[in-house]
C-alpha cells in the first residue's frame, strides 16, 4: 500500500512536473522557424519563412515582431493579442486589403511598416486606435484611394511614407489630423497638383516633403504658404513648365530645393529669390537655353548649387552667380551644348571650393578660369579640350610636374604632394583644418582633381583623337619649352637691343655733330656745301643733309636762300642735266674739284666713325650678354 502511495505520487507530481513545463513552453511558444528573445524586450523575429498568417501563439507581451518577406495576405483578427506591441515589420509580404479595425488594440505601436505589399487601397477604419503611431511606411503598394477618415487617429505620426503608390489626388482633409508630421513622402505617385489645399496646409511642423516623380506641371501661387517649418522639398522628376510667381512663398526656412528633370525653360530667378535661407538647390536636368545674370538673384545663403544635365544650356552670363557669396559647391556637368566658360565667373565666390565641369562640350579652359587657389576639387574630364599650349597649366595639374617650386599658385596635387612633402620633411604636419576657418583663410591646401580622366584632343588629318592628359609630355601639348620664358627673353633682348641702339644713335649723332660745327671755319667747307649738295643731289646721304644742317644753322644769313633737302630735284632729273656721268662718287668726286678735300675728309670721319661704331658694339656686345643670363 505504501509503494503504491509513493509510486501514486511520484506519478503526480512528475505528471505536474511536465504539465508545468509543457505550460511554461506553451506561454512562451515560438514556433520553430522564428527567433525569439525574452524579457525585458519581448522580441520575435520570422523573417522570409513562408509564414501565411500572422502567428497567433506568440508571447502576448511581445513588443518587437519582424515579419518581414512572408506571404501573408492578410492582417484580420490576428494581432488582437498584442496590445503591448511597439514595432510590427510586415514589409514585403502579399498583404491585399487592411480590412477594418484591425489595428484596434494596438495602443502602443509606435513602427509599421507595410511597404511592399498589395495594399490598393486604405479604408475608413483601417488605422484607427494606433494613437501613438510615429512611423507608418506604405511605400510601394497599389495605393489607389486614401479613405478621408483613414488617418483620423494618427495624431503622433511623424513619417509617413506613400512613395511608390498610385495615387493621382488626395480627398480633402486626409491629412488633416496629422499634426505631428515631419516627413511626407508621395515620391513616385501620379499626383497632378500639390495637395495643398486643406491637406499639407494643416502640417505646420512638417520638415521635408517629397513631391517627386509625379505629374505636376504647375506649382500655384502658396502652394507651400504654411509649411513654415519645411527645410526640404523635393519636386524632382515632374513636368514643371511654369511656377507662380509666390509658388515659394512662405518657405523662409527652407534650406534645400531639388526640381532636377522637370520642363523647366527659364530659371525661376524670381521664384527662388523668396528662398533666403536655401543653401541647396539642384536644378540639373531641365531646358535652360542660357543662364541670364544674378539668374540666383538673393540666394546669398546657397552652398550647394547643381546645374547637371542641361541638355540646351549654351551660354553662361559672366554674372550669374554673383549674388551667390557662399557657394562652395558647383557642378555643371553634362551639358552636351555648353561650349565657352566665361571670363570672371566665380569672381564673386569667395568661398567656392569645388567645382566640377565634366562631360560638356568645353574646348578650352585657362588657368584664370577658376580660383585655384582656393580650389579643393576641381573635375574637368569628359571635355573635348584643345590639347595646346593654353592647356599647359592643366597639364602641370594633372602631372603634378613643377607645382611645389610655383610660388604663384599653391598648389598640391597627390603626386606632387610627396615631392612637396621631402621639400617640407623638416615642418611639423598641419593641424587638422577646422570646418569653421574659412575656406579663403587656408595657407595651404590640397587640390583634388580627376588627373586620372582628363583628356585632350588632337586633330590630325581630320580625325579627332583623345589622349590622357597625364600621359602626355609637356611637348606633346605644343609647348616645346616653356614659351612664356621664350617669349619674354626675347621681349627683353629686343627691348635692350633698342634701347642700346638708339642710344649709339644719339651719342653719334651729336658727336658728329659737334665735329662739323668745330669744322665750321673752314672756308673750303663753305664752297663745298653748295656744291655738294645742290649740283650732286645724287651724292647726298643723311650724313651729309645732317651736316648741312647744322651749318645751316650756324651760317644761316649765307645760306638762306639754299633749298631744304625735301626739295631737292630727283636723281632722274639730275642724271638728265649731267648727261651719263657714272653716278658712283668716286667717278664723281674729280670733276668736282674743290669738293675732293671734303670728300677725303668725309672718308675719313666715316673711317672714323666706323672703328668708334665697332668699338661701340662690340661693347654694346658685353652689355647685351646680361640679358641671357637673367631670363634663360
Ligand atoms: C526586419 O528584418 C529585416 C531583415 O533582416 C530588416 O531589414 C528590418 O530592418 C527589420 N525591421 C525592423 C523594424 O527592425
Ligand atoms: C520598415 O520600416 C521601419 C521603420 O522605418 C524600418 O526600421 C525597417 O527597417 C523597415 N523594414 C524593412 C524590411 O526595410
Ligand atoms: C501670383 O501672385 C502674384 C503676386 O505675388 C500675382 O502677381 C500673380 O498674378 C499670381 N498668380 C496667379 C495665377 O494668381
Ligand atoms: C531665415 O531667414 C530669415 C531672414 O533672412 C531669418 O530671420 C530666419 O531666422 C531664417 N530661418 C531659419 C530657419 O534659418
Ligand atoms: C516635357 O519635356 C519632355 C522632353 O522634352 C517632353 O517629351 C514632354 O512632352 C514635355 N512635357 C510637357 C508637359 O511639356
Ligand atoms: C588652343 O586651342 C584653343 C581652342 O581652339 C584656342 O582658343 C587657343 O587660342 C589655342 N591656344 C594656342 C596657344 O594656340
Amino acid at each position: 500500500m505504501v509503494q503504491t502511495k509513493v509510486n501514486c505520487r511520484i506519478i503526480i507530481y512528475s505528471t505536474t512536473l511536465v504539465l508545468l513545463v509543457f505550460l511554461q513552453q506553451v506561454y512562451t511558444f515560438c514556433p520553430s522557424i522564428c527567433t525569439c528573445e525574452g524579457d525585458p524586450n519581448v522580441r520575435t523575429w520570422c523573417i522570409g519563412v513562408g509564414l501565411d498568417v500572422v502567428p497567433i501563439q506568440l508571447n502576448p507581451d511581445v513588443r518587437f515582431i519582424n515579419l518581414t518577406a512572408n506571404q501573408i495576405t492578410h492582417v484580420h483578427f490576428t494581432l488582437t493579442f498584442y496590445y503591448k506591441l511597439e514595432v510590427l515589420d510586415l514589409s514585403m509580404n502579399r498583404i491585399e486589403a487592411l480590412g477594418s479595425r484591425n489595428f484596434d488594440t494596438q495602443a502602443n505601436l509606435r513602427t509599421l511598416n507595410l511597404s511592399e505589399n498589395a495594399i490598393a487601397a486604405i479604408p475608413k477604419d483601417a488605422f484607427r486606435g494606433l494613437k501613438r503611431l510615429q512611423v507608418l511606411k506604405l511605400c510601394r503598394n497599389r495605393v489607389e484611394t486614401v479613405h478621408s477618415a483613414a488617418f483620423h487617429d494618427l495624431r503622433n505620426l511623424i513619417e509617413l511614407d506613400l512613395s511608390g503608390n498610385a495615387l493621382t489626388s488626395l480627398e480633402p482633409a486626409t491629412l488633416r489630423h496629422l499634426y505631428s508630421l515631419e516627413v511626407l513622402s508621395f515620391q513616385n505617385n501620379q499626383l497632378l497638383e500639390v495637395p495643398y489645399e486643406r491637406n499639407l496646409e494643416h502640417l505646420g511642423r512638417l520638415q521635408l516633403l517629397d513631391l517627386s516623380v509625379n505629374l505636376l506641371e504647375y506649382v500655384a501661387n502658396d502652394s507651400f504658404v504654411a509649411l513654415r517649418e519645411l527645410r526640404t522639398l523635393k519636386l524632382g522628376g515632374n513636368i514643371l513648365t511654369e511656377l507662380d510667381v509666390g509658388a515659394f512663398h512662405g518657405l523662409n526656412g527652407l534650406k534645400a530645393l531639388d526640381i532636377v528633370d522637370n520642363n523647366l525653360t527659364v530659371v525661376p530667378t524670381l521664384q527662388l529669390s523668396k528662398l533666403c535661407n536655401l543653401t541647396y538647390l539642384s536644378l540639373s536636368g531641365n531646358y535652360f537655353e542660357g543662364l541670364p545674370a544674378v539668374a540666383f538673384l538673393n540666394l546669398f545663403q546657397l552652398q550647394q548649387l547643381h546645374l547637371d544635365r542641361l541638355d540646351r544650356l549654351a551660354w553662361i552670363d559672366a554674372r550669374a552667380f554673383v549674388d551667390n557669396t557662399n557657394l562652395r559647391i558647383l557642378t555643371l556637368d553634362d551639358n552636351p551644348s555648353f561650349t565657352s566658360l566665361p571670363l570672371r565667373l566665380f569672381h564673386s565666390n569667395p568661398n567656392l571650393a569645388e567645382i566640377s565641369m565634366r562631360r560638356n562640350a568645353l574646348i578650352r579652359l585657362d588657368a584664370v578660369h577658376f580660383p585655384l587657389d582656393r580650389l579643393h576639387r576641381l573635375e574637368l574630364a569628359g571635355n573635348p579640350l584643345v590639347c595646346n599650349c593654353s592647356l599647359l597649366w592643366l597639364w602641370r595639374l594633372t602631372t603634378g610636374y613643377g607645382l611645389h617650386e610655383s610660388s604663384d599658385f599653391r598648389l598640391i596635387v597627390p603626386a606632387a604632394a610627396a615631392a612637396a612633402a621631402l621639400i617640407t620633411a623638416a615642418q611639423p604636419p598641419e593641424p587638422p583644418q577646422d570646418e569653421a576657418v574659412p575656406v579663403a583663410a587656408r595657407a595651404h591646401h590640397g587640390l583634388r582633381i580627376d588627373r586620372d580622366e582628363i583628356g585632350c584632343d588632337r586633330y590630325e588629318d581630320g580625325r579627332r583623337t583623345r589622349h590622357l592628359l597625364r600621359a602626355m609630355t609637356e611637348g606633346d601639348i605644343d609647348c616645346p619649352t616653356h614659351l612664356v620664358t621664350v617669349v619674354s627673353a626675347v621681349l627683353s633682348i629686343l627691348l635692350v637691343l633698342a634701347t642700346g641702339a638708339s642710344v649709339l644713335y644719339v651719342l653719334r649723332a651729336s658727336r658728329r655733330r659737334k665735329q662739323l660745327l668745330t669744322d665750321d671755319d673752314d672756308p673750303r667747307r663753305k664752297a663745298g656745301v653748295t656744291e655738294l649738295i645742290v649740283p650732286h643731289p645724287q651724292k647726298v646721304d643723311r650724313l651729309e643733309l645732317e651736316r648741312y644742317l647744322a651749318q645751316q644753322q650756324s651760317l644761316v644769313n649765307e645760306y638762306r636762300a639754299l633749298r631744304a633737302p625735301w626739295e631737292l630735284p630727283l636723281p632722274v632729273k639730275e642724271d638728265l642735266k649731267y648727261g651719263s656721268v657714272a653716278a658712283t662718287g668716286r667717278e664723281l668726286a674729280p670733276a668736282s674739284g674743290p669738293t675732293t678735300d671734303h670728300y677725303e675728309t668725309l672718308d675719313y670721319y666715316q673711317h672714323q666713325h666706323q672703328q668708334q661704331q665697332q668699338q661701340q658694339q662690340q661693347q654694346q656686345k658685353r652689355t647685351l650678354s646680361r640679358p641671357h643670363i637673367v631670363f634663360v
